[in-house]
């Protein structure tokens, strides 16, 4: 029996977070170069963007590209945009079919001016789809999100548009980039490293962390449906004891 056959229907997660990692080590193996890895890595994306679908996830967000990757050699930079452009021109037909929408967190404005016009393009012609959204971090990370919400939140208490007294964790939810979506249930992290590497931190704070040794080019749909049946056999108790969950 498939890992997907085993899934309890009404308790997938709404929204799941990966972490794509081991591009590089996967080329390695071959003796081949960084991107080769990455060129691979985009038959994964496919193959779980199509599974997420196919039992309902809600919203499925990849971490495609982090602030620190600005420090990588500037050659795989440029093979990670054109890699980007080149999947999002060759994939939004399909991504249409399947009712899926598309969003973007990270420093969209710090991207090439033509990924950002592809994405754009691409977000528009997706956006009156119902079924999941494919969230991309793109030049993203968490310090970074959480530093401009704070900025955004002084500036707007100093016009008086916020009352210091009103900043609770909901006001703080409105003003990060993920606003409007529930936060993850799960978070994927793909290669056998166990950090979460200043993805999502103020969103994941109650979420179930999956740590598997497979590099994310070999990840497939089917390791997807392992990772939500791993946690769909947990016990999320949210800071509750054991019996007051179950009763
Ligand atoms: C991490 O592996 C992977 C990345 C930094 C980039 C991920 C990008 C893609 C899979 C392709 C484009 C994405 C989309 C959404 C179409 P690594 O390079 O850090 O690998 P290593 O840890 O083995 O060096």
């Amino acid at each position: 029996m498939s890992f997907k056959e085993k899934l309890i229907l009404d308790k997938i997660p709404r929204h799941i977070a990966i972490i794509m990692d081991g591009n590089g080590r996967w080329a390695a193996q071959f003796g081949n170069e960084r991107t080769f890895g990455h060129e691979h890595g985009v038959e994964s994306v496919r193959s779980v963007v199509e599974g997420a679908g196919e039992i309902g996830v809600k919203y499925l967000t990849l971490y495609a590209f982090s602030t620190e990757n600005w420090g990588r050699p500037v050659e795989e930079v440029n093979a990670l945009m054109s890699l980007l452009v080149q999947a999002i021109s060759n994939e939004t037909d399909e991504l249409m079919k399947s009712n899926v929408r598309m969003q973007v967190i990270g420093d969209v404005k710090s991207l090439p001016e033509h990924v950002q016009e592809k994405l754009n393009w691409s977000i528009n012609k997706l956006q009156n789809n119902t079924g999941l959204t494919l969230v991309l971090a793109l030049s993203y990370s968490s310090k970074w999100e959480i530093t401009e919400a704070i900025r955004q939140i002084a500036a707007d208490c100093k016009s008086g548009i916020v009352d210091p007294a009103n900043i609770n964790s909901e006001l703080i939810d409105s003003y990060m980039n993920t606003s409007g979506m529930p936060d993850p249930e799960l978070l994927i992290r793909t290669s056998g490293e166990c950090r979460v590497s200043n993805f999502l931190l103020w969103q994941i704070a109650y979420t179930e962390l999956y740590f598997t040794p497979k590099l994310w080019p070999d990840f497939r749909k089917e390791d997807l449906f392992e990772a939500i049946f791993d946690y769909q056999h947990r016990e999320r108790r949210f800071g509750k004891t054991s019996q007051q969950v179950v009763s």
